[in-house]
């Protein structure tokens, strides 16, 4: 098995890279520069993992899909989530972009994680120990998940009506909302143009110009300039300054 996952800000790497350790399967970022299809075809299951964006798939990894869709038409799929507290069924919306559609998923699992959305009033960042016990949770779930699909269990959260019905209540709105933010990144005055934002956007979206920070109108709303930004001075979609950034998952994390 090989597994593909795209990670704005850490924790769908994690996921991807516990699960396929324990699944013993072999793991790339979609942000690589490698002969995907040739590795797409030397093995019969494809998973994905990604973060749930208004329980939708990122733009990169439905991208990374139609590059490559027909490497992987006739494969069996797997697709992990994450999420911060509901999806819905963020794994089931990839089935609309996989060649042969929801028949060809025989796994999918929804992990939840820890909140990356920096400057959202409603839902507050934790960083460190505060995460461990969600940090936990997810490791029983990502190891369920491994040994499940090792032994031919069959589990497609997300993929009942009921499911379907609340994550379109989400997810209806998040194209709109994703091409309003893909032209959103807004930079104040506190940019020192350390570039930091141009060299980790997996967008490619931003450069440096003259005047400073300059977008192209591709921001995938991933969130990883917002959390990284040494001056906080980068805001995508909200735009109230960030107090507390996330930071990711501690590479000395005990779980
Ligand atoms: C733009 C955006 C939209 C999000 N929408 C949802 C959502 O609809 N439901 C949810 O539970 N979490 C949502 N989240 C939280 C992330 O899915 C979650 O923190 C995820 O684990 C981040 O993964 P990453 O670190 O791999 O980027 C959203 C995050 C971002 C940045």
């Amino acid at each position: 098995m090989i597994l593909f996952y795209f990670s704005g800000t850490g924790n769908s790497k994690f996921v991807a890279r516990q699960f396929c350790r324990a699944a013993g399967a072999e793991c790339h970022s979609v942000e690589e520069d490698a002969a995907f299809d040739a590795l797409i075809r030397a093995h019969d299951t494809v998973g994905f993992c990604y973060p749930v964006y208004g329980s939708y798939v990122p733009r990169p990894m439905r991208e990374f899909v139609a590059a490559h869709v027909d490497a992987l038409a006739g494969r069996r799929f797997v697709v992990l989530c994450t999420q911060l507290v509901f999806s819905g069924d963020g794994a089931h919306e990839l089935c609309a972009f996989l060649p042969g559609g929801e028949e060809s998923v025989v796994y999918a699992e929804h992990v939840d994680m820890p909140n990356n959305i920096c400057n959202f009033p409603l839902f507050a960042v934790k960083n460190g120990a505060q995460n461990a016990r969600r940090l936990r949770a997810a490791k029983r779930k990502i190891l369920r998940a491994a040994d499940e699909v090792g032994r031919g269990v069959v589990r497609r959260r997300g993929f009942n009506p009921l499911s379907i019905l609340l994550g379109k209540s989400q997810s209806k709105f998040w194209p709109a909302v994703e091409e309003k933010a893909a032209r959103d990144v807004q930079i104040d005055a506190d940019c020192i143009r350390c570039g930091l934002c141009v060299r980790l956007c997996p967008m490619k979206n931003l450069t440096m110009g003259e005047n400073g920070v300059e977008q192209a109108g591709r921001c995938a709303v991933c969130y990883r300039c917002v959390d990284a930004c040494p001056q906080r001075a980068i805001t995508v979609m909200f735009h109230k300054k960030p107090t507390l950034q996330y930071k990711g998952i501690a590479k000395d994390s005990s779980i």
